[in-house]
């Protein structure tokens, strides 16, 4: 007997999940690819100003909301900004908190850690990548009769969507970059956001500038950062 696509259950609609399962070594190797491809994927911080098209970035935050969240509550609103105005205006915006950030705001151990980096206060690629993706979370939301009702784990919830989001446009041969010019609360007010919505991260999006330098970080090896119990 063929199993129905769609079922009742408590009262809930549930439906058929087919997941398509590899036999184990299919699985190994699989893995071991995936590995590989997502491990090539860094943080560019030069941009090229080659445009990419809306419709890209729509598949970019339509993948990162596919990411779990608690009780999914989805509390995440991704604002993709393209807007030359508005781009300038985050960049004056962004400069002016790092340059503080830069000049004693940050700790003499916070500063020789970003050395290795080349990071300062000067953030052009605000205006030079085509898309900033601002990604907000949602502490609560609005009920029916306008009271607040709060969201579950939601930096867990919007911290995946924000690593499906990067893993997306690795995937689609772009670069990002992850940003977080603190304070961020001028990005509520440059983008006219609600109440019920925190600036989470700061992406730009876009190609990588011609002949781009990244530094040659080395990732902990695998014995560092896990622990088998078998
Ligand atoms: C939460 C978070 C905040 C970050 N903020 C900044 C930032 O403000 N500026 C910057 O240049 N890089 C920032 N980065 C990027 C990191 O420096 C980068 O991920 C790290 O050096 C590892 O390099 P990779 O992404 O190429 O593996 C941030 C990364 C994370 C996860």
């Amino acid at each position: 007997m063929t199993k129905p696509l769609v079922k009742e259950i408590n009262g809930f609609e549930y439906m058929l999940y087919e997941k398509k399962t590899y036999e184990p070594a299919v699985a190994l190797q699989h893995s071991r690819d995936y590995y590989q491809w997502l491990d090539r994927r860094r943080t560019v911080r030069d941009f090229s100003d080659r445009p990419v098209p809306r419709e890209l970035i729509e598949n970019l935050i339509l993948s990162a909301s596919s990411a779990p969240s608690g009780a999914h509550k989805q509390p995440w609103r991704f604002c993709a900004v393209s807007n030359p105005g508005i781009k300038k205006e985050i960049r004056k915006a962004a400069e002016k908190e790092e340059y503080e950030s830069y000049h004693g705001r940050m700790s003499e151990r916070w500063l020789k850690d970003l050395q290795a980096l080349g990071t300062d206060w000067h953030k052009p690629f605000l205006e030079i990548a085509p898309w900033l993706i601002i990604v907000f979370k949602k502490a609560y939301e609005w009920g029916e009769k306008g009271e607040k009702t709060n969201n579950y784990y939601v930096n867990e919830s919007v911290g995946l969507a924000a690593g499906f989001l990067l893993t997306a446009i690795h995937n689609a041969g772009l670069v990002a970059l992850t940003h977080t010019p603190s304070p961020m609360n001028f990005l509520v007010k440059i983008l006219n956001r609600p109440d019920n919505e925190r600036p989470f991260l700061l992406i730009p999006v876009g190609y990588p500038a011609k002949d781009v330098y990244v530094p040659r970080l080395q990732r902990r090896p695998l014995e560092e950062i896990s622990e088998f119990y078998e």
